[in-house]
């Protein structure tokens, strides 16, 4: 470890009984962006050390000035890409004002914790991570020993004295393995910050939360005053030709305690080569394939030889089972070229042997579901269902064949 930094702790640590461990003394920082403390489940624990991650230009540094103007208490923000007239220039294109917001232009750690220790701001942001160095370390900033030794001493620095710190880490599509990643076991929480560039909206999901749930979604649009917080998401994954085409189907899906209406694309062709080629944007082409086996094997849908592409409408990516009935029912539905009623909604796991299992929170869904007008649902018969809708007729169906006959005829 890097020598010369000085220790920030105010007292030495003793061996402590939990009785006599205080929680009270620590309430969390709240934040007036309802998203963010989503994401965070709660707030900003203080002494913690925050990770936010993404793409250049998707809007990191928005976010958190963002956050850093509307908050009641001393902020210092750490610059090392943009001047100090960049920075204000952004500030004045958002919302907020906070009286005790402080910029610096720094990229020496040293410097950055001295000015920190004398100002000892509740929530101390370094944009960004990789342009921070210090000297006792030898490689070139940006460099994994920098952002490591770096980050080291943030986490120190935030353990010691009660400040919270939020780093900002670029990540490159070709990998991360010089940028955040080697930080992840290092930091409490980890924020992901993703989109596409060219659409609005922008999604923040905690990957790792060590005082709350993960993982969570932030969901914003990006305008041109900054982040805006985004009141029914689910229309955002939804498109306007449900019902019209053949190979669209929508799914309940869960992320954290969030319904989030998606919709799935599938295109089904006649493989051109000899080896058919699938391909999933926003899902996991493991469980694609694994699908596709039991779509032949279980409901006897010939579809080896064919050529498979599936797509999350809006570019969002879901991890919840819950879409694996929409997904097979959108490939079959390109496969026949037969176009699924625009008023169906799926939620339900499908399982190796064909059978579908159910999901967790079904409820939740249901009404998501009917909150946006779908007038039916198809689920796992095998799980307890919720008590009748008024305005939505739930099918509880056991096996692939009988939901396929169902939607299809
Ligand atoms: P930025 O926060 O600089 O991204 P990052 O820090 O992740 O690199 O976001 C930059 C993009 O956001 C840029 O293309 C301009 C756009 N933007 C808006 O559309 N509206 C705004 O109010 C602001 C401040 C930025
Ligand atoms: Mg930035």
């Amino acid at each position: 470890m890097a020598q010369g930094l000085p220790s920030f702790k105010p007292e030495a640590a003793y061996p402590k009984t939990l009785a006599e461990i205080d929680l009270a003394s620590q309430p969390r920082l709240l934040l007036e962006d309802g998203e963010m403390m989503r994401v965070l489940d709660g707030g900003i624990v203080p002494g913690s050390l925050i990770l936010l991650g993404g793409e250049p230009g998707i809007g990191k540094s928005t976010l958190l000035l963002q956050l850093a103007l509307s908050l009641r208490g001393t902020v210092l923000y750490v610059s090392g890409e943009e001047s100090e007239q960049q920075v204000k220039l952004r500030a004045e294109r958002l919302q907020g004002s906070n009286e005790a917001f402080y910029l610096l232009a720094e990229t020496s750690l040293e410097a950055v914790i001295a000015h920190a220790q004398q100002l000892m701001p509740q929530l101390l942001i370094v944009d960004s991570v990789q342009t921070l160095y210090m000297n006792a370390v030898e490689s070139a900033p940006g460099s994994v020993a920098q952002v490591r030794e770096c980050a080291a001493s943030l986490m120190r620095f935030a353990k010691d004295t009660g400040v919270t710190v939020v780093l900002v880490g670029h990540v490159n599509k070709e990998g991360m393995i010089a940028g955040p990643k080697v930080l992840e076991h290092m930091v409490d929480v980890v924020l992901e910050f993703e989109g596409d560039r060219h659409l609005q909206y922008r999604i923040v999901r905690s990957v790792k939360n060590r005082f709350g749930a993960t993982p969570e979604l932030g969901i914003y649009e990006m305008s041109g005053g900054g982040l805006k917080q985004v009141p029914n998401p689910s229309l955002l994954f939804l498109s306007s030709s449900g019902g019209k085409f053949s190979g669209l189907a929508t799914a309940a899906t869960l992320e954290g305690h969030r319904t989030l209406l998606v919709e799935t694309q599938a295109l089904v062709t006649d493989a051109a080569f000899g080896t058919p080629q699938r391909s999933a944007t926003g899902f996991d082409l493991r469980r694609l394939n694994m699908l596709l086996a039991v779509l032949e094997r279980k409901a006897g849908i010939r579809i080896g030889t064919k050529d498979v592409f599936v797509n999350l409408t809006g570019g969002i990516r879901i991890e919840d089972t819950a879409l694996d009935l929409a997904l097979l029912a959108s490939i079959v539905s390109s496969l026949y070229d037969v176009t699924l009623h625009s008023n169906t909604c799926f939620a339900a796991e499908v399982s190796l042997t064909g059978e579908l299992r159910p999901v967790a929170r079904l409820e939740q869904r249901i009404a998501e579901a009917q909150k946006l007008g779908f007038e039916q649902m198809i689920v796992a018969k095998a799980g307890a269902l919720p008590p009748a809708h008024s305005g939505i007729k739930v099918h509880a169906v056991s096996k692939l064949e009988e939901c396929f006959k169902l939607i299809f005829g």
